[in-house]
């Protein structure tokens, strides 16, 4: 399929999705909200597909934030839908995503654009990125689950801080704060995603969906995490991937999962 605003490159089951509006900074408009979300329905059913990399088009960012000039005369009633049909149509929808997604930070990700890295399973930064959620400065606040997301990943406190006073930190900084998990040089960002990305497929898949499940329960109201994490447990007793694993493991050779 051809998009606009996004660019999709298949290679050794990696899906490489790329947001492509280098001269906006790859802002998010409702545009490329929609088409990454197309991207992303068709990869979940699509077998050649195994693993997801977000990154940003350009040297300059991932993505600078939704689009300001999109947004800059909505009512009240608009800008709730805008944030709840983005969250529904992307954030939570990578969040949930059945197979691993890592955000591959290449520049500035800020506002929409940390709040879709933050979405991601995890992140890992180029040395040049800088991350924040600025929309204070604007008479906003982050729409995108900035203020859900944040505060998981980097402590309470810090993520009040950030969002108050609405500056940037840098990729030593985030990976101080255990935003991202590791910081690599710009040229070497998605060789080492791709590598982290080829280290998981070498395991069942059909497990780590599951484990992304349980592990995401752990941040959803009214669930008890420990229970998925039984459920989806006992479920694996009867997939052929653990059959596989366990053979495998116990005649001493690599196992070969079939992803069933
Ligand atoms: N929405 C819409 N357009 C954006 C954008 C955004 N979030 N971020 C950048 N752009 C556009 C700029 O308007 C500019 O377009 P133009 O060339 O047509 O004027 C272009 O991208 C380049 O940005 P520019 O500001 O000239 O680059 P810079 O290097 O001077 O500054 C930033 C980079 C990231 C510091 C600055 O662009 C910025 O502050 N962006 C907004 C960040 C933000 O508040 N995001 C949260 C939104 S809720």
């Amino acid at each position: 399929m051809s998009y606009q605003n996004i660019s999709e490159h298949i290679e050794d089951h990696i899906l490489t999705l790329k947001i492509d509006r280098p001269k906006k900074l790859n802002a998010l408009n409702r545009e490329t909200i929609q088409e990454l979300h197309e991207a992303l329905k068709s990869a979940k059913h699509d077998d050649e597909v195994k693993v997801v990399i977000l990154t940003g088009g350009g040297e300059k960012a991932f993505v600078a934030g939704a689009d300001i000039s999109e947004f800059a005369d909505y009512s009240p009633k608009e800008g709730k839908r805008l944030s709840a049909d983005g969250q529904e149509k992307l954030f939570n929808y990578v969040a949930n995503f059945p197979k691993p997604v890592i955000a591959a930070i290449n520049g500035f990700a800020l506002g929409g654009g940390l709040e879709l890295a933050m979405a991601a399973h995890f992140r890992i930064a180029s040395e040049n990125a800088k991350m924040g959620l600025p929309e204070v400065s604007l008479g906003v606040i982050p729409g995108y689950g900035g203020t859900q997301r944040l505060p998981q990943l980097v402590g309470k406190g810090r993520a009040m801080e950030m969002i108050m006073t609405a500056g940037m930190i840098d990729a030593q900084q985030a990976l101080q704060y255990n935003l991202v998990n590791h910081v690599v040089s710009q040229e070497d960002l998605l060789d080492f995603a791709e590598e982290l990305a080829g280290k998981i497929m070498k395991n069942s898949l059909v497990a780590v969906s599951a484990a992304i499940r349980a592990v995401n329960a752990n941040y959803e109201d009214g669930v008890n995490g420990f229970e998925v994490e039984v459920n989806e447990f006992g479920h694996s007793f009867g997939t052929d991937d653990f059959k596989e694993g366990t053979s495998a493991f116990l005649n001493k050779r690599k196992a070969d999962f079939p992803g069933k």
